[in-house]
């Protein structure tokens, strides 16, 4: 597959002496939605500004569509739209011709068809005369995407683009981007809502302390590190789990009504026809069972703690 974005070696050292990013590399295929994860002052925004060329990376190199961005700025910046973290939309211009204006600033010819289109998909169609100042923040969110549109750029940087949207708008925002994914965008979003990343990327990759820790395939990545769980719901009430149980590792909850076991699910004995055994000879009986994969966002939290 193509590769758009090639991030090799990169560091980051503040003025004051931080290392934000420490020898990140990352390869962000074609047409693809990557969600970037990773706590609070992990390095996010740091690594996306540096793509973006607004923080000078202290060594490595980045390369956009195979051009370095310091050798070829001009060049590779064009095919790069940004939607900042931090908004800065406080303005009495109308929706319409901000968004034209950001288009020109790139240097492109006026072209209303396609403003109108990318108007249109956000929903902003409405508000096109507004101004801005006037707008939710919602909507200034979508402004701002908009205008990270407005040059047709085929790589596009969301940094929380959900952060303070409700559900619903959220649930929009998810549909917007998809929108985007089958227009040919290339997406590298990043958010601390994990449900987020399960829902629209294809990829995932997390950073933690300015270290990429992993990158996967979403797919791969629950099925590498997830557990499953087994849960039973008793027939009776126990206090303790019986000492014959004792190699399977059982929880117990605090009611007693609820056994659990858990596993790794991608081996091929993972142990539960025996667990039913001997649970039928210790003489437990159950009225139900479940089980549940673990969720992308239990997985974060353990890969984050063991790095
Ligand atoms: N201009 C700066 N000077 C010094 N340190 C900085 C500067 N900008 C960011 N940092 C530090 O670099 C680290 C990474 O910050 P960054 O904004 O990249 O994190 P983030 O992953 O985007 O976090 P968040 O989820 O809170 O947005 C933080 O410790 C931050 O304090
Ligand atoms: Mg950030």
């Amino acid at each position: 597959m193509d590769t758009i974005l090639s991030v090799k070696n990169l560091n980051k050292v503040y003025a004051d002496g931080f290392q934000a990013l420490k020898n990140i590399n990352l390869e962000i295929r074609k047409g693809e939605i990557f969600a970037l994860l990773g706590p609070n002052g992990a390095g996010k925004t740091t690594l996306i500004s540096a793509i973006c060329g607004l923080v000078n990376p202290t060594d490595g190199q980045i390369l956009v569509n195979g051009h370095d961005i310091n050798e070829n700025f001009r060049q590779t910046r064009t095919l790069i739209g940004l939607v900042p973290q931090e908004l800065c939309v406080e303005t009495f211009e109308p929706v319409w011709d901000t968004v034209n204006f950001s288009r020109g600033l790139f240097g492109l010819a006026p072209n209303r068809e396609y403003v109108e289109d990318i108007l249109k998909k956000l929903t902003l169609w409405d508000k096109r005369k507004s101004r801005i100042l006037t707008l939710s923040g919602g909507m200034k969110r979508r402004v701002m995407i908009a205008k990270a549109l407005s040059h047709e750029p085929q790589l596009l940087f969301l940094d929380e683009p959900t952060a303070g949207v409700d559900v619903e708008l959220r649930k929009d925002m998810w549909n917007q981007v998809k929108e985007l994914k089958n227009m040919g965008v290339t997406i590298i979003l990043t958010t601390h809502y994990i449900d987020e990343a399960e829902q629209m990327a294809d990829r995932i990759g997390v950073i933690n302390k300015g270290e990429i820790i992993v990158t996967e395939n979403k797919k791969d990545l629950m099925h590498q590190f997830g557990r499953k769980k087994l849960t039973l719901d008793l027939n009776v009430v126990i206090k303790v789990v019986p000492k014959q149980l004792d190699q399977w590792d059982l929880n117990l909850n605090e009611e007693g009504s609820q056994m659990s076991y858990s596993y790794d699910a991608s081996v091929e004995d993972n142990g539960i026809s025996q667990l039913l055994a001997d649970l039928a000879s210790a003489g437990i009986s159950y009225k139900d069972i479940q089980t549940k994969q673990s969720s992308l966002e239990e997985i974060f939290i353990q890969l984050v703690n063991q790095s």
